[in-house]
């Protein structure tokens, strides 16, 4: 019965999909074959009998010197962290709250939420998740106060084999904060997947803060049966809105090191009229370039795209046309984005043309999920287009200073990273003639 169940689930969700057409051998003259795409891997956790063991733990940053501590369990437990500075002995405590959600004859675990603090900067805290003796003793390091700070970056992950490979080098990378805009599990409708997603990236999220927003395929709505949008993503992927004075877990910003991060949803409301534009007016006026040079924002459809898929999308060109003078005026230094299966970076842009006081937009929705590559390009490049290629891969961004940044994308040439792409760029808040 419950196989039967999951059959009739997959077929639905199959009918719900949207594929993105992968289109290999592309139009790009570019020696490196590109990959076929690899299959989900689809993992469960190692004993199937209902356990109290934290299973799917993920981290995230809340306000200045906090984290978030997430993780699920199949039988209730306590919403306990116990932590600490050295391995096995936990001088704090905190607690926190239990949820769950049902998702047509899905009913997830025990999703827990703790947050703990406050926390020293660059340093490694070991904590063990919902009590006494209960699971395996996990470790995370903060990221610095001041910098050097360095960001992953990884759109539309997915949990392919690709996904793996991207993960693999992330973790190799020595960073302190992820940052994904969009596009998390590739569910698409079907829940085992946000678990089995939980698991894949649990080696790398228990240990440093992945802050993430959201993308299409966490929409997760179906006319009539289930009509609430981002039940998993919300229940599962809570990040620090309140925090930032939104009211909404779809848009948030946060400061971390000298950079103020501005997440927004490009599946929710964001015309003039809308909370989240108000929001984000009311959030570019806080920020101080004195305490956070830097600013950098993340989307999931991108606004400047010269990949053949997903043009004239009303997420890309509507959200462009209500904000970006809004993030000119504010002096934003990057915008990534996701949903795009590929690697575009342009130069400083404003109104779809080169201007040295507007951000550079890098889609990085290359994570490695199922669909596969966006191979087809718009010819000729156009000039404010300065780099493309579709692949998969990650990106890291090394935020030297006040002044200076490096941005290196690593391709996944088959399973090694190679740093294909590399460029200093220094901040607008340094620049005199960007003054407002
Ligand atoms: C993911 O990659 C790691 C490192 O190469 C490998 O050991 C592991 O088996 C892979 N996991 C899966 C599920 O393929
Ligand atoms: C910031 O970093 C850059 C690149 O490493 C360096 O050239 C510059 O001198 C640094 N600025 C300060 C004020 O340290
Ligand atoms: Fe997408």
């Amino acid at each position: 019965m419950a196989v039967q169940f999951q059959l009739v689930c997959c077929a639905l969700a199959a009918c719900f999909m949207v594929f993105s057409v992968g289109l290999f051998g592309g139009t790009d003259a570019h020696s490196y074959v590109r990959p076929p795409p690899r299959e989900d891997l689809f993992l469960r956790k190692s004993d199937d009998s209902p356990s109290s063991s934290p299973q799917q733990v993920h981290i995230s940053l809340v306000g200045q010197d906090k984290m978030r501590i997430s993780w699920i369990t199949d039988t209730p437990t306590p919403a306990t962290v116990k932590y600490g500075t050295s391995p096995g002995v936990y001088g704090y405590s905190a607690d926190g709250s239990v949820s769950s959600y049902h998702y047509l004859a899905y009913q997830s675990g025990e999703i827990h939420d703790v947050v703990i603090g406050p926390l020293k900067p660059n340093t490694i805290y070991y904590y063990r998740c919902g009590g006494p003796d209960s699971g395996q003793e996990f470790s995370f390091k903060t990221p610095p106060a001041q910098f050097p700070i360095k960001f992953a970056i990884a759109g539309d992950l997915g949990q392919s084999g690709w996904t793996n490979s991207t993960l693999e080098h992330i973790a190799k990378s020595n960073y302190d904060v992820l940052l994904l805009p969009g596009d998390l599990s590739y569910a698409d409708f079907v829940q085992v997947l946000w678990d089995s997603f939980g698991l894949l990236v649990e080696p790398l999220a228990s240990q440093r803060p992945w802050m993430v927003t959201q993308g299409n395929h966490e929409v997760e709505k179906i006319p009539v049966i289930h009509k609430k949008p981002f039940t998993a993503y919300n229940a599962r992927w809570r990040m620090p809105f309140e925090e930032s004075g939104s009211g909404s877990n779809l848009y948030y910003s946060f400061d971390v090191a000298g950079v103020h991060v501005i997440m927004l949803g490009s599946y929710t409301d964001f015309d003039q009229n809308s909370d989240q534009y108000k929001w984000l007016e009311a959030d570019l006026k806080k920020i101080d370039r004195g305490r956070t040079p830097w600013i950098v924002v993340l989307i999931h459809a991108p606004w400047y795209n010269s990949n053949t898929a997903h043009q004239g999308e009303h997420e890309a060109d509507a959200m462009k046309a209500a904000m970006e003078g809004m993030l000119y005026q504010a002096r934003v230094d990057f915008v990534f984005a996701g949903h795009v299966h590929a690697y575009e970076r342009f130069t400083r842009v404003f109104n779809g043309a080169a201007d040295n006081c507007g951000p550079v937009h890098i889609t990085i929705g290359d994570g490695g999920n199922r669909e596969g590559l966006a191979s087809k390009y718009i010819d000729p490049k156009p000039e404010i287009s300065l780099f493309r290629e579709a692949s998969f891969g990650h990106g890291e961004l090394e935020v030297v200073n006040a002044t200076h940044a490096q941005w290196t994308w690593h391709r996944n040439d088959d399973d090694n990273a190679v740093a294909s792409d590399s460029i200093w760029l220094t901040s607008l808040s340094s620049n005199s003639a960007c003054k407002l």
